[in-house]
C-alpha cells in the first residue's frame, strides 16, 4: 500500500534535534575506530542533567490514580500553584485565570503562532524549535539578525518592523537567550518594550530558562515591562529538568479575553488537556518550598560554574569568540576566524564542522551554526555544557560549594571530566587545523540523511 502524505508535510524539514539524533546514531552505529566505544563529548543536547526534584517525582506518583481529564486550561490548583510562583520569583501579580498550562512550552508556542495572525520576527542566532513551527504553518515571517554583541537592538526591530505590511506582528522574544545564554536586561527590555508599543508587535516572550539565571535578581519578565502584548512561555523543563514531563503553561496578557476562549478552542480540538497525574506532580515543583529554593539555588550555581569554565577555556583558545553565558547551559562559540582554514579543509559549512568534529580522533558533539538559523557558512556553534552526572555532581556541591576562582575550577575537573576533555579536544582540533593536518578532517562520509 502506498500512502500519500499531505503536502504541508512533506514541504517541511525534519526538525534540527531530530536530525541530531539521527546524526549522533549514524555516527555510532558506523565508527570503525575502537575509541568510539567510550561514545562522545557531548555539547550537543539541551537538557539538563540534574534528577527530577524528588517531591515532584513523588507528587506523580501519589497521583497516579488520576484518571479523569483534567479542565482544558488546566487543573485549578495547578493554575493556582503557577500564579504564586510568579508572583514569589519573578514579582508579577498573575491572576490564575490569565494561565493556561499545555504539555511543554514548543506546543503552546505553535498554539500561540496557529491563533495570532501575523507576520513573525525572529531574533537570529535562535533556538532550533521555532523554525519548523513558523514553515508548517505556512506563516509570513522575517529574521532580525543580532548585532556584534549577539543580541538585537531595538532600533533594527523597528526599521524592520515599518516594512513590514501586516497589521499584527509577533516577536518571538527568548530570554535568557538559547543559544548564546544572554540576559536582556530590564534596561534592554524596556527599549524593545517601546518599540513594540510603537510598532503594535506582539510578544511571545519563551522565559523557559528565566529559573537558571546565574544571578538570579537580574532577571525580569517581559510581561512586567509589557504586560498589554506579552504572552510569557515557561514550564518544568529546564528548571526542574524534567522535559519529558512535558509541561508548560502559557501567560496571557492583560485583558485577552476574547483570545483566551479562541485559544482554548485550539486546546481542545488538538489535545484536551495535559495528563492529569503530570499536573498534580508539577503543583509540587511551582508551590514555594525550601526544597525547591534549595534545588534552584544548586542547579543554577552548578550550571554557572559549568558556564564560566567552558567560556574560558573556549575564549582561551586564540581566533575563537564566546558568548559569556549569563543564564542557561549553553554559550555560542564563534569559530569564523578560522573560515580560511576550514575551507581549505573542504569543510565550507557549520554543518561539515559539526562532522569533522565527531569523528574520531575528537567525538566531540555540536550543535552547528546551520541548526540555530544561522548561514550555513557561519562557523558559529552552540557548546551545551551539560555532559556530566547531575544526580552527583549536585550532591558534591550541596557537600562542599566551590567559592575561589581555583575551587570552582577544581570543581568542574572533579565533577565534568568529560566536559573538561571535549573541551580539549576542541582546541586541539583548532590547534591540529593551524598547523595543516589535512588527514585528520576527512570526512568519510555525509553523515546526516
Ligand atoms: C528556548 C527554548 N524554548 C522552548 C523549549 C522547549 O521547552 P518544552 O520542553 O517546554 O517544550 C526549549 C527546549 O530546548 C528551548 O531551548
Amino acid at each position: 500500500m502506498k500512502f500519500i502524505v499531505d503536502q504541508q508535510v512533506e514541504d517541511i524539514e525534519m526538525p534540527e534535534n531530530l536530525k541530531l539524533n539521527t546524526f549522533l546514531q549514524e555516527f555510532h552505529s558506523d565508527c570503525p575506530h575502537p575509541e568510539c566505544i567510550f561514545g562522545f563529548y557531548g555539547f550537543a543536547f539541551g537538557q539538563s542533567p540534574f534528577p527530577v526534584p524528588k517531591m515532584v517525582q513523588n507528587a506523580l506518583i501519589s497521583n497516579a490514580n488520576k484518571g479523569a481529564y483534567a479542565a482544558v486550561p488546566g487543573i485549578p490548583e495547578l493554575r493556582n500553584a503557577i500564579s504564586k510562583y510568579n508572583k514569589h520569583y519573578f514579582g508579577m501579580d498573575v491572576a490564575p485565570e490569565r494561565i493556561y498550562v499545555g504539555p511543554g512550552t514548543k506546543e503552546l508556542i505553535f498554539n500561540l503562532l496557529e491563533v495570532l495572525h501575523g507576520t513573525v520576527i525572529l531574533p537570529t542566532p535562535a533556538w532550533l524549535g521555532y523554525l519548523p513551527q513558523i514553515r508548517f504553518l505556512q506563516k509570513n515571517y522575517h529574521m532580525l539578525p543580532t548585532r556584534a554583541n549577539k543580541k538585537f537592538s531595538p532600533n533594527d526591530l523597528r526599521k524592520l518592523a515599518l516594512r513590514l505590511q501586516d497589521r499584527q506582528k509577533i516577536l518571538i522574544l527568548n530570554n535568557p537567550h538559547n543559544p548564546t545564554g544572554l540576559l536582556y536586561d530590564r534596561l534592554e527590555l524596556e527599549e524593545i518594550a517601546d518599540v513594540c508599543r510603537e510598532q503594535n508587535i506582539t510578544v511571545i516572550s519563551d522565559e523557559i530558562y528565566a529559573q537558571t539565571t546565574y544571578d538570579f535578581s537580574k532577571f525580569v519578565s517581559m510581561g512586567k515591562i509589557y504586560p498589554e502584548g506579552t504572552f510569557v512561555t515557561n514550564g518544568l523543563s529546564k528548571s526542574h529538568a524534567a522535559g519529558g514531563y512535558r509541561l508548560g503553561y502559557v501567560i496571557f496578557p492583560q485583558h485577552a479575553t476574547d483570545l483566551k476562549r479562541q485559544f482554548k478552542k485550539i486546546l481542545a480540538t488538538e489535545y484536551t488537556a495535559v495528563s492529569t497525574p503530570i499536573q498534580h506532580a508539577a503543583v509540587a515543583g511551582f508551590e514555594f518550598s525550601n526544597e525547591m529554593d534549595e534545588y534552584f539555588e544548586v542547579t543554577r550555581g552548578i550550571h554557572q560554574v559549568m558556564g564560566e569554565y567552558t567560556y574560558h577555556k573556549l575564549s582561551a583558545i586564540e581566533g575563537v569568540r564566546a558568548t559569556k553565558p549569563n543564564a542557561t547551559f549553553y554559550l555560542l562559540a564563534d569559530f569564523n576566524a578560522f573560515a580560511t582554514d576550514l575551507q581549505k579543509m573542504d569543510i565550507m559549512t557549520s554543518q561539515r564542522l559539526s562532522e569533522s568534529l565527531i569523528q574520531h580522533p575528537y567525538h566531540t558533539a555540536i550543535v552547528g551554526g546551520d541548526s540555530l538559523v544561522l548561514e550555513r557558512t557561519d562557523f558559529s556553534a552552540r557548546i551545551a555544557y551539560v555532559d556530566y552526572d547531575g544526580a552527583k555532581v549536585y550532591q558534591n556541591y550541596l557537600e562542599s560549594r566551590p567559592k575561589t576562582s581555583s575551587e570552582k575550577v577544581e570543581f568542574v575537573k572533579n565533577n565534568a571530566p568529560k566536559v573538561v576533555a571535549g573541551l580539549e579536544m576542541i582546541e586541539r582540533f583548532f590547534e591540529n587545523l593551524k598547523k595543516d593536518i589535512p588527514q585528520k578532517f576527512q570526512v568519510q562520509k555525509n553523515l546526516v540523511a
